[in-house]
């Protein structure tokens, strides 16, 4: 099998798997592989390592949402290899992929190193940022009963458990959201970034003169 017929036979697979998982994790990794296989013709990046590595970067997302791993950039590495190896793939593709997932989630010690990991990162922080980040941001405060607005962010970001009543996504924009372009490696990356952050800025401004009757 050729990588096209192995990724189709995949992507059927890890859909299947994540909409079992619910949470509708697909669509988001739906959108990063889409903005991965942009950056990547942009960047000249191997795009092989990267589609596989935008697919199979949050396989065990839903495990780690259960407690059952720590760290789900770790465990979906894992997998990938296993996945990837089982499919006849080789030592060396696996290991490239690998390592793009072991670093997507950005941590101090485990920086993205090569362009396809940079480029993963990138993509995955992307579909944070811009109108799908405050969409994601609104769905995940309904789920938890969020206010739509606060006059004042927070000094914390929430997690499940805490009182969402006092919390709206305006904190994770003030805290986390606003802050992603900061966090690019890519210049394709950091421009699609801007653009998106300008237009995350531009909403909640409108956002607070609407809450204020003022507009
Ligand atoms: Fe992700």
């Amino acid at each position: 099998m050729g990588f096209d017929e192995i990724f189709q036979e995949l992507y059927e697979y890890v859909r299947r798997e994540m909409e079992a998982g619910g949470a509708h994790a697909f669509d988001h990794v739906e959108r990063v592989l889409k903005l991965a296989v942009r950056l990547a013709l942009e960047e000249g990046a191997d795009l092989e390592v990267v589609r596989f590595a935008a697919l199979l970067h949050d396989i065990e997302r839903a495990r780690e949402d259960k407690g059952e791993v720590d760290c789900h950039a770790v465990a979906s590495a894992e997998r990938a290899r296993q996945l990837l190896l089982e499919r006849g793939l080789s030592e060396e593709f696996a290991r490239r992929v690998a390592e793009c997932i072991r670093s997507h989630r950005f941590r101090k010690n485990e920086e993205p190193k090569s362009l396809e990991a940079k480029v993963l990162s990138d993509a995955d922080k992307l579909d944070a940022t811009g109108a799908v980040g405050i969409a994601r941001a609104y769905l995940f405060g309904g789920r938890y009963g969020q206010r739509l607005w606060e006059e004042e962010p927070k000094k914390e970001r929430f997690y499940p458990g805490m009182n969402a009543e006092e919390y709206s996504p305006r904190t994770e924009y003030e805290l986390k959201l606003s802050k992603l372009k900061d966090r690019m490696f890519t210049a394709s990356g950091r421009r699609i970034a801007e653009r998106r952050s300008r237009f995350m800025k531009l909403f909640f401004e409108e956002l607070e003169r609407e809450v204020k009757g003022e507009d």
